[in-house]
Order: C-alpha cells, then structure tokens, then sequence
C-alpha cells in the first residue's frame, strides 16, 4: 500500500518536472547572411549626389553599402537562410515554420517568407511581418512566442532588405545611409531567450516610407511619393534616448546588470548613436559593442542578423555568453532582447 502511494507520488513529481522542463523558448543554433556583391563607396555616390565622403563618415560612421544590380530581395534572403541551415546542419524539411521581417520585397504577396519556402522546398506555414529597422527584435519574440505554444521542432527567421528599391536617390540626407543585405538564424527549443521590451509611438511624421501611388480613376488625393522619408534629427534624438532604456529594462526583467553583459548588437544606423549608447552603458566595454555598419550602412530588417553572422562566424561569441540585440527605427519603435548564446 505505501509502496503504491510512493509510486503515484513519484509519478506525479515526474510529471511536473517534466513539464517545467519543457523548454519555454528558443536556442539559435545557426546563423547565416548575404549582401549583394556591388559595393558602393562614398566616393561613388559623389558623382550624382552633393555630398562627400567625410560629411558621411563623420555623420554616420559609414564608408560604404552593397547595393543590388541583378539581385532581389528575396535572393538575398534565401541565400542567407541557406547559409544559415549549413551552419546549423539542418535540412528544410526540418524546418516547421519560416518567418521573415522586410519592407522592402519585390511583392506584398507572396510574403518573402513563402518565397524562401519554395526555393528551399520546405514544408511549413510562412508569414512575414513588418516592423521596418526593429523586425528582427519582433521575429525573435513572435518565435518565442510560437515555441512557448509548442509543437515547432525548428524555426527559420530572416530579416532582409533591399533598401535601395525604396530610397529616394535624389534626396542626399537619407541615399548615403542605406544599404541591402539579408541575415538568418535557425531557431530550436531551448530556454536561451530570456527577456524583451518593445516600445511603439505611432505615426508618419519622423519616418514614412508611402506605398505604391493610388492608381485608381477615382482616387482624387494628392499622395507623397513611395520612398523612404525620414526627419533624421528626430529620429537620432529618439535613439539615443530609447537605446540604452530598452537595454536598461530587459535586464531590468531578467534580474541582470549591465556588467552581466558580454555584447551588445545595436542596429547598424549609425555609429554616433551606437557611441551615444555606450557612454549611457556604462558596464558594457566599447569593444563589445558590436559595429559593421561601415561596410554596409543601414540594412533595416537586416541590420543586426548581418552583424550576430558575422560575429558568430568569427568565433567571437562563446557558449552562454549573454547577448543584448536592441533596435529603432521607423513606427516609431525601439525594442530590445535578451539571448544567452
Ligand atoms: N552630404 C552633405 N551634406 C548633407 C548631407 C549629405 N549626405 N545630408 C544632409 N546634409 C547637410 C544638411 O543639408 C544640413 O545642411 P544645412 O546646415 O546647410 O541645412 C547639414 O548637412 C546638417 O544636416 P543635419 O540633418 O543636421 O545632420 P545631422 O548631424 O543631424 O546628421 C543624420 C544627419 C546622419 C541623418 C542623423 O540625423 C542621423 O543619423 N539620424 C538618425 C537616422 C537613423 O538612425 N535612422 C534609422 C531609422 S530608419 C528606418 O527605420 C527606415
């Protein structure tokens, strides 16, 4: 009799622990990036803008962009997650969904994510979202989301922009900031995502990049033109005030300081603002900090998937290390998470 009750009492313990054992997150186990093979210079864009190599160095920190020529949004975006399957040794039919962050696709339908889905020939639901320079924060958290329910085996996400299809080539105050590229990671369950904070404050005064022209025969409004615009004091003055609070909070939640902190990945905008963020946070040291806008400007989406590959493949990340990703841009938002790689 009492060995019986021991029995069902161990049983029910087992249950238990097997339940909050259950992973609640996600672990990244591979990552994988593109950028199309034009490098553009700032010297380059002197010959049709009015502008200099140090006005934009000095501004912003970069030297140069890759622009496509024959590439699409969505090349660079299969490329990158093909690189980012290598690198994790899986196949696409591993993969149970795939989800990307872009603005700048060659088609509202289908999503980019469903076009990386036939290259690939994965089987598996896809959907895109939309959250111009901070997507990449709000696919790690809709991934972490989707774990927590269950049921994902492994998970495909992808920031990816072409930047250049969009931007006003004519107007200098943005055209030198920009660039196109993709980046990846392959997602499985672990408990390696460990905080978040989003910020949102809506509008279209400070970034606004318009759809295309009503062409309807009826439609009588004057619309502005369907490229990107953007007040840049403003939006420089809202990043360096959300930057290190976003940090500040998901630490805030995950009961960490800043000196737990082994790297910070900003948004590649600009590295006045990245500088801005490191004088606040104190207990990071610069060097990690990590920086590649130089070469490739402002990837949107892509931004920092472009530089947590390029980190990784360099070795420089080391198990358990404890990762900030925080970023800003259009909505606007700013938002932030917490990894332990
Ligand atoms: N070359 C030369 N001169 C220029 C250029 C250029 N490319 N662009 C602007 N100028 C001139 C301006 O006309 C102005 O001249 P004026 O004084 O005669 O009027 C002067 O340079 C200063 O311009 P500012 O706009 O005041 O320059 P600032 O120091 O603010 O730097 C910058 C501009 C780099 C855009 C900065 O404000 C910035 O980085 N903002 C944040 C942008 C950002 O991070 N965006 C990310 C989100 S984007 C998204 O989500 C889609």
């Amino acid at each position: 009799m009492t060995e019986t009750n021991l029995t069902v009492e161990n049983t029910k313990k087992e249950a238990k622990e097997c339940v909050n054992a259950r992973p609640k997150s996600f672990k990244i186990i591979g990552t994988g990036s593109c950028v199309p093979s034009r490098a553009v210079t700032n010297d380059d864009l002197t010959v049709f803008l009015d502008t200099s190599d140090e006005w934009i160095r000095s501004r912003s920190g970069i030297e140069q962009r890759h622009i496509c020529t024959t590439e699409t949004t969505s090349d660079l975006a299969i490329q990158a997650a093909r690189n980012a399957l290598e690198n994790a040794h899986t196949s696409p039919d591993e993969i149970d969904m795939i989800l990307c962050a872009t603005i700048s696709g060659e088609y509202i339908c289908p999503s980019m994510a469903c076009l990386v889905q036939r290259d690939l020939g994965a089987q598996c639901p896809c959907f895109d979202l939309s959250a111009a320079c901070t997507g990449w924060i709000y696919l790690m958290d809709t991934a972490a989301a989707f774990f927590a329910r269950g049921g994902i085996r492994k998970m495909l996400i992808i920031g990816a922009e072409a930047m250049s299809r969009i931007v006003n080539w004519h107007d200098r105050s943005t055209a030198v900031l920009f660039g196109d590229g993709a980046g990846a990671a392959v997602l499985e369950p672990g408990e390696n995502y460990l905080a978040s904070s989003f910020v949102t404050a809506g509008g279209d005064e400070v970034i606004a990049i318009p759809t295309k022209n009503v062409i309807s025969p009826w439609f009588e409004k004057k619309e502005k033109l369907p490229l990107v615009f953007m007040d840049g004091q403003e939006t420089y003055k809202f990043a360096v005030s959300n930057l290190p609070k976003r940090v500040d909070e998901v630490l805030s939640k995950a009961g960490l300081r800043e000196e737990d902190l082994d790297w910070v990945v900003p948004h590649q905008a600009n590295k006045r603002i990245i500088d801005s963020a490191s004088r606040r946070l104190k207990g990071v040291p610069e060097d990690h900090f990590c920086v590649n806008l130089q070469k490739y400007g402002n990837t949107s989406a892509a931004s920092i998937p472009l530089v947590l590959d390029e980190w990784n493949r360099a070795g420089k990340f080391r198990k358990g290390d404890l990762i900030v990703m925080v970023a800003f841009g259009g909505g606007l938002s700013s938002a932030a998470c917490l990894v332990r790689w």
